[in-house]
């Protein structure tokens, strides 16, 4: 008797960046091991992103998120997915000062955590750190348009290009990680024939957040899509309710533990 022990392969850097032109990418982001799992199933990358200051820890922005809190989450996702690429992102301060600075801080995460790329926000003023990175073995998925760790440069979390006047620097910023080596650029919070041309223009995976739905992929905040903010941008199209959800099975556990309406230790333990 032969017994087969199939191994399920993670999805790959490459695998991710040959799909430029093709299938879409499904991504979305996860912060734990156990939405993570079901995710995997239908992500073709999962992105541990900085976000999670905001949506987990009730931050106003993502500029307070230290590198080990993203080490931590990384680590839980890692654990908890099999089929998916996970990527991390690397959090504000940690990266911009030198591609020195920035390398350490990203074999931190990939050794810490065994995720397989990083992700930087900025264009063509991160190109040499991109380059330095990809160079040393250390994949990058870029961020260019509305770049949250940016906020306070920017005034706020703006759409960008909506003045024509403003496309060649967000054209500059896609041809510039791409020359750089980046293996996909995310695309957030851009005026959608904007990203609809830079995905047209350039030879890596578009990923769109709030952007264009010809980009060669799409990725959403899973809490924002589920439901479970009172508050989301616009553009997210949400898939479920769960926040309701949480609110109605608390109360009414609330209601039980008031009412005394509970199995007796002797039924439980039967
Ligand atoms: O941190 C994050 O969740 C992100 C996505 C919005 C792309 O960067």
């Amino acid at each position: 008797m032969s017994t087969q022990t199939e191994t399920i392969r993670r999805n790959t850097v490459p695998q991710i960046a040959n799909r430029k032109g093709g299938d879409p990418i499904v991504s979305l982001t996860s912060y734990h091991a156990h939405t993570a799992a079901i995710v995997d199933k239908y992500a073709d990358f999962i992105l541990v992103g900085d976000s999670l200051g905001m949506v987990m820890h009730g931050m106003d922005s993502t500029v307070g998120v230290p590198l080990d809190l993203m080490i931590m989450h990384g680590k839980a996702v890692v654990r908890g997915t099999q089929k998916a690429l996970i990527v991390v992102d690397m959090p504000f301060g940690t990266y911009e000062e030198s591609p020195n600075i920035a390398f350490r801080n990203a074999a931190k995460i990939m050794k810490e955590t065994s995720c397989g790329a990083i992700k930087l926000e900025g264009g063509a003023r991160m190109a040499d750190t991109i380059k330095f990175l990809t160079e040393r073995g250390i994949p990058v998925m870029a961020h260019i348009g509305l770049t949250p760790q940016s906020s306070h440069v920017m005034g706020g979390f703006k759409t960008q290009g909506r003045d024509e006047d403003t496309w060649a620097a967000h054209i500059a910023d896609a041809h510039a990680v791409t020359n750089a080596g980046a293996f996909s650029v995310v695309l957030e919070g851009m005026v959608e024939p904007l990203a609809s041309k830079i995905t047209k223009e350039i030879a890596i995976p578009t990923i769109g957040i709030g952007a264009s739905a010809d980009c060669d992929g799409q990725i959403l905040v899973l809490e924002d899509m589920l439901g479970m903010n009172p508050w989301t941008p616009k553009f997210v199209k949400v898939y479920g309710s769960l926040g309701p959800m949480i609110e109605d099975s608390v109360k009414r556990y609330a209601s039980d533990v008031k009412d005394r309406s509970f199995p007796s230790e002797d039924e439980v333990y039967r």
